[in-house]
């Protein structure tokens, strides 16, 4: 078994990022600028931001942090995405989800300019993916395929099963494995809350990607000798060792699901720094392509 460590691969990957930049920047480009927006005092939201821009800063790339109060308006918070959509300096825009309950969503992520939209979440970016055409891909779907192909995982013929059908993993991750192209190439079974005896189906699975935000969901009776098991989840359980009473464990019984797998995702220090790579590669991409349209 070997442990997919997100940590080291995405390390390896921000060295490139970091050298493309600087690349860019000598060549006469512009340096990379990702617009950050919070709204609310969510605490993991807050961490998952402060990680985002303090990869900007050592990426050599600019941030803006705008943090607004629960109360922000729907029309004040659109508002502020128009003026970065206008904003030629800004590469990148990013809403942290989750948002408060009076402020949609749909129309939060339907606001950002396509050409901005580096967390891929835009209805023209997902339609794109769909199609198989260049775009922002989701930032961590695309993050776990940079971990795939560093660690030369070929899925081609494979049957991978993801479950969860979330808009922002386990929807796009199915198409993005399904589809021809390296990852990919897999055949692809989307398992979600309805699925009926998900374990028969997971126990055929060459590669498992566990995205539905419960902990310890997969356990060692639904997974093959040999998978590929992949965890997207972040769940905080009750651990009273713990000087903060809690720790964070992933969708996967980490555990006893690690000796059958051929490689396994930790949690933490796995699926999570692979999707800051992937938002930091797009907003790389952006910035590319705002230098040759502005
Ligand atoms: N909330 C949970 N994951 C994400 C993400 O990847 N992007 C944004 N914007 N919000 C999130």
């Amino acid at each position: 078994m070997q442990i997919l460590d997100g940590t080291a691969t995405a390390a390896h990957i921000k060295e490139q990022i970091k050298k493309d930049a600087e690349k860019m920047i000598a060549e006469g480009g512009k340096t990379p600028h990702l617009a950050v927006i919070m709204v609310g005092q969510n605490p993991a939201s807050a961490a998952y931001v402060g990680a985002k821009v303090r990869t900007c800063k050592e990426l050599g790339f600019n941030s803006t942090m705008l943090h607004f109060e629960t109360d922000i308006t729907e029309h004040h918070l659109l508002d502020q995405i128009h003026q970065l959509n206008n904003n030629d300096d800004v590469d990148g825009i990013l809403v942290q989800l989750p948002l408060p309950e009076h402020i949609s969503p749909d129309k939060v992520i339907n606001s950002i300019s396509p050409l901005k939209d580096v967390d891929g979440f835009h209805p023209i970016t997902q339609g794109k993916m769909l199609l198989g055409q260049p775009t922002f891909l989701p930032a961590t779907p695309y993050g776990i395929l940079l971990m795939l192909e560093h660690y030369n995982i070929n899925t081609d013929g494979m049957h991978c099963v993801v479950i969860g059908r979330s808009n922002i993993v386990g929807t796009p991750m199915s198409i993005l494995l399904s589809r021809n192209g390296k990852p990919g190439n897999a055949t692809v079974t989307l398992c979600h809350s309805r699925t009926r005896n998900l374990s028969d189906i997971t126990i055929t699975a060459d590669l498992i990607v566990a995205a539905i935000g419960r902990p310890k969901f997969v356990t060692a009776d639904m997974v093959r000798e040999g998978a590929v098991v992949i965890d997207v989840g972040i769940n905080r359980i009750d651990d009273a060792s713990k000087k903060s009473g809690a720790r964070l464990v992933g969708d996967v019984d980490f555990d006893n699901v690690a000796p059958l797998c051929s490689y396994i995702t930790p949690v933490p220090k796995g699926v999570g720094p692979m999707t800051i790579c992937g938002l930091m590669k797009n907003t790389l991409e952006a910035a590319k392509m705002h230098a040759y349209v502005n």
